[in-house]
């Protein structure tokens, strides 16, 4: 990890609002695992192997640094068009996670959440998922959302059709349709926006990530692989998030007269 003159972000810069707050919700997409395994002379699959483990880390890193939800962005909808044998080793990995991981995240009280298109999913796959929702649905511990077969606008489009069903059926009218509607109709419904989104990998989009939530979040990239993500490089992606001012649009007292 590269050294930063960002100072370190500490547990005593805990606060619910404003500057040095400590973000509450955290997103990240982790990118990299190819070029990491790539970098390495290794087969692909070797480096989503090793960005599960990286997951891991990442998962226990946010518990300790006091992160309250957890966005991890595992599979995307546009993901379905690499080669099949790619696609299929990444969904062997969610499985052999969901298996291996579940009852130490239910230990450690984790509440988990998937969202994405869940229509057209292996029903393995779908019946793992389901599975860890119901078995931590009571857990009053991290929240770690899973976005898997997810696309913001596909997001988007799906609560588009179901406010335009509810206007059909006269069970809404179209003037009480507004950015509260808008967002109970998502699959975040009930989650707080993420304050902090992450990139690996140096790249500089957004991949069709949280696209209405981000609205307002900070952005960090960090120039490393995923599979090299660790407690150090969250702590300096959560210290330059604290050196910064949100303005939601207004001003800070702190802006001047
Ligand atoms: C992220 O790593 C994992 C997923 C997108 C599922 P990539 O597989 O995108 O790795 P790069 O970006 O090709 O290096
Ligand atoms: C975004 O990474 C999706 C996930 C991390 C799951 P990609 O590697 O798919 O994004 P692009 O293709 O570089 O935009
Ligand atoms: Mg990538």
């Amino acid at each position: 990890m590269s050294s930063t003159n960002l100072q370190k972000w500490t547990a005593s810069d805990l606060a619910p609002d404003g500057a040095g707050a400590a973000p509450r919700h955290v997103a990240i997409i982790m990118d990299g695992n190819g070029r990491w395994a790539a970098a390495r002379g290794l087969p692909r699959v070797e480096g989503h192997r090793r960005g599960v483990e990286a997951l891991r880390r990442a998962v226990r890193a946010a518990h300790e640094l006091g992160v309250r939800h957890l966005t991890l962005y595992s599979f995307s909808a546009e993901n379905w068009s690499r080669p099949v044998e790619e696609v299929s080793d990444l969904m062997n990995l969610l499985r052999l996670f969901m298996r291996r991981d579940l009852a130490e995240l239910h230990k450690g009280e984790v509440r988990v959440k998937v969202i994405g298109e869940r229509a057209g999913l292996p029903s393995d796959i779908l019946g793992l998922l389901e599975e860890a929702e119901a078995r931590t649905r009571g857990n009053s511990g991290l929240q770690l959302v899973v976005a898997f077969n997810y696309g913001g606008r596909q997001e988007i489009v799906s609560a588009v059709r179901r406010i335009a069903e509810a206007v059909r059926d006269g069970k809404l009218a179209p003037e009480a349709i507004d950015v509260g509607v808008v967002a109970d109709h998502l699959d975040t419904a009930n989650i707080p926006d993420p304050d902090l989104v992450i990139r690996t990998s140096g790249e500089l989009r957004i991949s069709n990530f949280l696209l209405w939530q981000s609205a307002y979040a900070e952005f960090v990239f960090l120039p490393l692989h995923w599979p090299d993500f660790d407690k150090a490089a969250f702590e300096e992606a959560l210290a330059s998030f604290s050196a910064r001012q949100r303005r939601y649009g207004g001003r800070t007292a702190r802006a001047g007269a």
